[in-house]
């Protein structure tokens, strides 16, 4: 039975909440039994995330991942989630040719999957991108700071991103060109309180610190399922890695020494 009651998070409702003074926390889910779970708990947005291609597929970057691939996990997310944001990555090379190439590709990721939005990474160089999918009526999440689609430009993924200028050109020209939000990954607090303040719609911070208008993180990361990552920014809130493994460990011992399953688990 579906509850009536529940109604989706529009983007423009996302918008509203810098103005209303509300943070907003956004997570990364890739399936539909994590994006149920991030729904239920009331999480505003899900970003079904590149990180797919590290998080799920045991790459070192993002850089394989393809709109094929993200649709398969929107659809997955979509299908779980009642009143979350959904907002969809676009890969690697699935906008950077041209306008026309990122609406195409945007436009399948909106027809095929029903999220509402899509993510893209750049500022300055993205704007012309950025007003195409506007116009197009998609509306788009934009990402600057810590680009991991630029890892062989930037030179690294952990890097923390300082030229205050670029980031605050980057993070307007996203915002002039219609950008709904926008994510600032791993650059230093002061900048981004700096951006938070200028600009009027809501910032996502990862690494960013506490001054913008919202938080997104890695859903496995910060459930604590990803092992033996510990960047500074993050906060493990449990941890399911070592609960998992200590479960199966259990039922692993059980099954070889027979006190799995008993009578009471069976049919008559
Ligand atoms: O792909 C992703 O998960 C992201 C977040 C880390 C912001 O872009």
């Amino acid at each position: 039975m579906t509850d009536a009651s529940v109604r989706p998070l529009t983007v423009p409702q996302f918008l509203a909440a810098k103005a209303q003074g509300k943070k907003l926390a956004v997570v990364t889910a890739y399936d539909h039994l994590w994006a149920g779970i991030s729904d239920a708990a009331g999480v505003d947005a899900i970003l079904v995330g590149d990180t797919v291609g590290m998080v799920v597929q045991g790459h070192n970057t993002t850089l394989p991942v393809t709109v094929g691939q993200m649709i398969y996990h929107a659809e997955m997310v979509c299908r779980a989630v009642k009143r979350a944001l959904v907002v969809v990555d676009l890969p690697y090379l699935s906008y950077h040719v041209s306008p026309r190439q990122a609406i195409r590709n945007a436009g399948r990721i909106i027809k095929q999957t029903g999220a509402a939005a899509v993510k893209l990474e750049g500022g300055v160089t993205q704007g012309d991108t950025i007003r195409a999918l506007t116009n197009a009526e998609i509306p788009v999440m934009g990402h600057v700071g810590l680009r991991p689609q630029s890892v062989r430009k930037l030179g690294g993924m952990g890097k923390v991103q300082r030229d205050e200028e670029q980031l605050l050109a980057d993070a307007h020209a996203a915002q002039d060109a219609g950008a709904f939000a926008i994510v600032l990954e791993l650059i230093p607090r002061s900048i981004a309180a700096r951006i938070t303040k200028e600009l009027s719609i809501p910032t996502i911070g990862i690494g960013a610190g506490p001054d913008c208008d919202g938080q997104v993180l890695v859903g496995p990361d910060l459930l604590g399922l990803t092992g033996d990552f510990h960047p500074k920014f993050l906060k493990k809130y449990a941890d399911l890695r070592t609960a998992a493994i200590n479960a199966l460990q259990q039922y692993t011992q059980e099954v070889h020494n027979g006190e799995f399953p008993t009578a009471g688990h069976s049919h008559e």
